[in-house]
């Protein structure tokens, strides 16, 4: 694919773009990394012109750049690069006015992030005023449905105009660096991988903590809930990076191939399972960084069924991981912003130091705040004891920070960016993924719906309904703190 020298920004003036569409492609922009002829058009339906739509994206960029970051110069050539030109992607005829904008419409980058009622129209549209030529590429930005049949009728209207070579699925955790970092840690290394299965790894958790709440998104969260939210998407493109099989390339289908196999074995919670098997909770009235926080419910202006907190033991039914829980848990109001792997090893099979203080084996992969690898291990505590050593766990800390305190930290949207211009699929999500995904998900809301199983409620500020505590408790193991 050769590198785009247009780019369409479709829900231009919307809060995804302000905070980080356009803060990323002025990163990109400002650190030379942009072909220096590439354009961006906004588009949206406000009927704004250009001298408006720079002025937005200035403010954006003060608003969510630091100001170290973004010196005039800097700032002004990136606003040279924008145009905007209002559209109704309902209606046919204004297309044409955008493909006038658009160069070379073979070296041309489209991103959607609009809604997805918009997207059958909007392909449409493209298409008709001869922007789906061979060369183009198609960025989608969540929600892809909420369901198995929405999200295949979304790629199926896609798929009348571009190939699946031609799409690029976002799911923005695969720009993380530490997302990323799952593979050099597991490929890169010759230490995990002989333990990396049932044999050596006793359970996988994965959190993904969040503090805030609503945030001005009742409709579209309401609609949807922590489990459709997150673990849909994010949640289990982690799950899957941990679980798969080593690819034989880092090329968009030797990586995603291997996901999707795990994506498939993911056993299937179903009917009953799911009281065993998942919790769901709301956040009623608490604290949030030591501010009292009102309850979901009081948010929202309406009694809701819908879970603002979910934690799940599923299990992936292939050769290597057989009888493995990877417990998932993932909320709003939590008491921090936290996003970690937790990989935990068997014990020692005969311990000589007695049992007491021993304590298995644990990768701790932090994504965010830090990001961090660090690995529990024991060590000898210093000392003349008598009756034998004494052993205590103690960190051995990979120091990311330090280790790469030279290099600059980038926003996920900066590695997505630059990926979607210049043509690299491997971070963005395949159809048969998000397929099989929804199909995981699908069953176990089936299973809520056909059991009533409701949500339990939590304190803001805690981490979830104490049945989530339970969950893994049952199976004697305690979630990571
Ligand atoms: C989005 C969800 O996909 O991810 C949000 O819709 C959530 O509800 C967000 O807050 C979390 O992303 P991050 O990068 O802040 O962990």
């Amino acid at each position: 694919m050769t590198i785009a020298t247009s780019l369409l920004l479709f829900g231009a003036t919307g809060d995804l773009s302000r905070r980080m569409l356009l803060p990323s492609l002025f990163g990109l922009s400002a650190d030379g990394l942009l072909h220096p002829d590439l354009r961006i058009i906004g588009t949206a339906r406000s009927a704004l012109d250009a001298e408006a739509f720079k002025a937005m994206a200035a403010k954006a960029l003060e608003q969510f750049v630091e100001a170290e970051r973004r010196p005039a110069g800097a700032v002004a050539a990136f606003l040279d690069r924008l145009a905007y030109v209002p559209l109704d992607a309902t209606r046919p005829e204004g297309f044409s006015a955008l493909a006038a904008e658009v160069g070379d419409p073979c070296r041309l980058a489209i991103f959607l992030s609009t809604a997805p009622s918009l997207f059958g129209p909007t392909i449409a549209g493209l298409a008709g005023a001869g922007l789906a030529c061979a060369g183009a590429r198609l960025a989608l930005e969540k929600p892809l449905g909420h369901d198995l049949a929405s999200s295949r009728a979304i790629n199926d209207a896609v798929a009348t105009a571009y190939p699946e070579s031609q799409i690029f699925r976002i799911d923005h955790y695969l720009g993380k660096e530490t997302v990323q970092n799952l593979l050099a840690l597991r490929f890169g290394n010759i230490l995990f991988e002989p333990l990396w299965n049932a044999g050596g790894i006793s359970s996988v958790q994965i959190t993904v903590g969040e503090t805030v709440g609503l945030e001005g998104r009742a409709d579209y969260y309401d609609g949807m809930g922590a489990l459709r939210d997150m673990v849909q998407n994010h949640m289990l493109q982690l799950l899957a990076l941990v679980a798969m099989e080593p690819p034989a390339r880092l090329d968009p289908a030797a990586v995603r191939d291997e996901k999707v196999k795990v994506l498939r074995s993911l056993r299937p919670i179903t009917g009953r399972e799911v009281e065993s098997h998942s919790v769901r909770g709301q956040y009623g009235a608490g604290s949030s960084g030591g501010q009292p926080v009102k309850a979901y419910a009081e948010e929202l202006g309406r009694p809701s069924d819908t879970e603002t907190f979910v934690a799940l033991k599923a299990h992936v039914d292939n050769w290597r991981w057989k009888g493995v829980p990877f417990y998932l848990r993932t909320g709003k109001r939590l008491p921090e912003r936290m996003s970690e792997i937790i990989v935990q090893f068997r014990p020692v099979p005969h311990s000589m130091f007695g049992d007491a203080a021993m304590k298995p084996n644990k990768l701790i992969i932090s994504i965010q705040p830090d990001e961090n690898i660090g690995l529990q291990m024991m060590a000898k505590v210093p000392g003349l004891d008598r009756d034998g050593l004494k052993l205590r766990a103690v960190p051995l800390d990979i120091g990311m920070k330090n280790a790469f305190a030279d290099v600059r930290r980038r926003i996920a949207y900066e590695r997505l960016m630059l990926d979607l211009v210049e043509g690299r699929q491997t971070l963005f999500v395949r159809r048969d993924e998000v397929e099989a995904q929804w199909t995981w998900i699908d069953a176990i809301r089936a299973g809520w719906a056909e059991t009533g199983m409701g949500v339990k409620p939590y304190a803001a500020g805690t981490w979830g309904p104490s049945a989530a505590i339970a969950l893994t408790e049952r199976d004697g193991v305690s979630w990571h703190d």
